[in-house]
């Protein structure tokens, strides 16, 4: 029994739907396991931005600080999403607490339930058996970069940085994975052209032959786009950069159904923050329907890592597939098959979660 400090941080959108969902069943887990969760909120994002003026208030990154796990929600916005001149935005926050939180390693796990097998747009027998963990860098590349105009603003940059350390660091978390998975590690880059990339190849394969039981695949990005749909199961662990990660991550969504269920943990030197892949989804906030599940399944690694309760994280995983296998479905993950009274709103899926804990 343990007794642990929990920050909920919704932020914008559905972000606020899905983290009510995650944040329930770390309650019911709690209670079942005897644990004793406290929880406090803070705010992030649009929302932030609304009440104080700052994507991320001093009182929000010291609370984060203070805990012992972050389950966070999404940031974002249309009004800023439609309007390039911002200089404040609700992602600001989002990058500030990343770097501040030194969270560099992002894992996504890509786990394809079978009852899902039939969501995704991705041929069956292709897809059958995947199951891909990301390692994306977090707190590096052309998002931390130097950014800005010359030529009286007709000219834009934003420059890509990795240091040595910075890439071995993530490396080494890729193998050490991959040391207890499938022992395969593929290293995606584009070091065919950027120097970056030329920089990350020369330390994964320096640091290569110190773990000569992991098999080591080095492709560049574009392939690795295509490879992705083509043969989703020659991957194992995959290690790349911030920004290769994050949009080789959305299309490997589609290996697992949808957005809606792709869960990541955050974590580095202090607390870990969990949450979703996607993001604040406005096209369906407000309506009831966003599926729960990342959110659930980010609380699952947040038990798991933060925590070391692999045995209540299992619980959770479990739940998830035994409602998947009793039939349920939100919209997005409901095919033409699914009956109409199966498909069920945000809240009604996260019952059905802690009806199977
Ligand atoms: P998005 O992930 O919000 O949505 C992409 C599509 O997936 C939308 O059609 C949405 O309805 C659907 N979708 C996403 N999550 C879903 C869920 N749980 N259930 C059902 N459907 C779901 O990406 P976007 O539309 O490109 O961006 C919207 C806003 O979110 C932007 O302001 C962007 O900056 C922000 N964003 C934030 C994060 C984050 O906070 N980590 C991540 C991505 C995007
Ligand atoms: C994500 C998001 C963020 C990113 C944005 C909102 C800054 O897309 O968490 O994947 O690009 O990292
Ligand atoms: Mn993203």
């Amino acid at each position: 029994m343990a007794s642990k400090q929990i920050l909920v941080v919704p932020g914008d959108g559905i972000g606020q739907e899905v983290t009510a969902v995650g944040k329930k069943v770390l309650d019911k887990i709690a209670g079942k396991f005897g644990h004793t969760f406290t929880y406090d909120e803070a705010l992030v994002g649009h929302a932030a931005i609304e009440a104080t003026g700052n994507p991320l208030p001093d009182e929000t990154l010291a609370k984060m600080k203070n805990s012992d796990a972050v389950l966070f929600g999404a940031v974002g916005h249309p009004k800023y999403d439609n309007d390039p001149s911002a200089k404040v935005r609700p992602e600001q926050g989002l990058l500030k607490m990343r770097k501040e939180l030194g969270l560099y390693a992002n894992l996504r796990p890509i786990k394809l339930f079978d009852e899902l097998l039939g969501a995704s747009s991705i041929k069956e027998d292709i897809l059958r058996g995947a199951d891909i963990l990301f390692f994306r860098e977090l707190t590096g590349d052309i998002y931390f970069g130097e950014k800005g105009r010359k030529n009286n603003g007709d000219t834009a940059y934003d420059l890509a940085e990795y240091s040595r350390f910075e890439v071995e660091r993530i490396a080494r978390k890729a193998f050490d994975s991959a040391r207890t998975r499938r022992k395969k590690l593929c290293s995606v880059d584009k070091a065919n052209v950027l120097e970056t990339s030329r920089l990350w190849r020369e330390v994964v394969q320096k640091i290569a032959p110190e773990y000569p039981d992991v098999e080591v695949e080095y492709q560049f990005v574009d392939a690795t786009a295509m490879l992705l749909i083509k043969d989703p199961k020659r991957f194992d662990v995959v290690v790349t950069a911030n920004l290769f990660g994050d949009i080789l991550t959305d299309e490997a969504s589609q290996i697992a159904g949808s957005m809606g269920m792709l869960a990541s943990a955050s974590i580095g030197d202090g607390t870990g923050v969990y949450e979703p892949i996607h993001g604040s989804a406005h096209d369906i906030t407000g309506k009831g329907i966003a599926n729960p599940l990342a959110s659930v399944l980010s609380a699952a690694l947040l038990l798991d890592i933060s925590f070391g309760m692999k045995e209540e994280s299992e619980l959770v995983i479990s739940a998830v597939d035994k409602l998947l296998k009793a039939g349920f479905r939100s919209s997005d993950i409901a095919d033409a098959g699914t009956p109409a009274e199966k498909i069920l709103g945000t809240e009604a899926m996260g019952e059905q979660v802690l009806n199977f804990i």
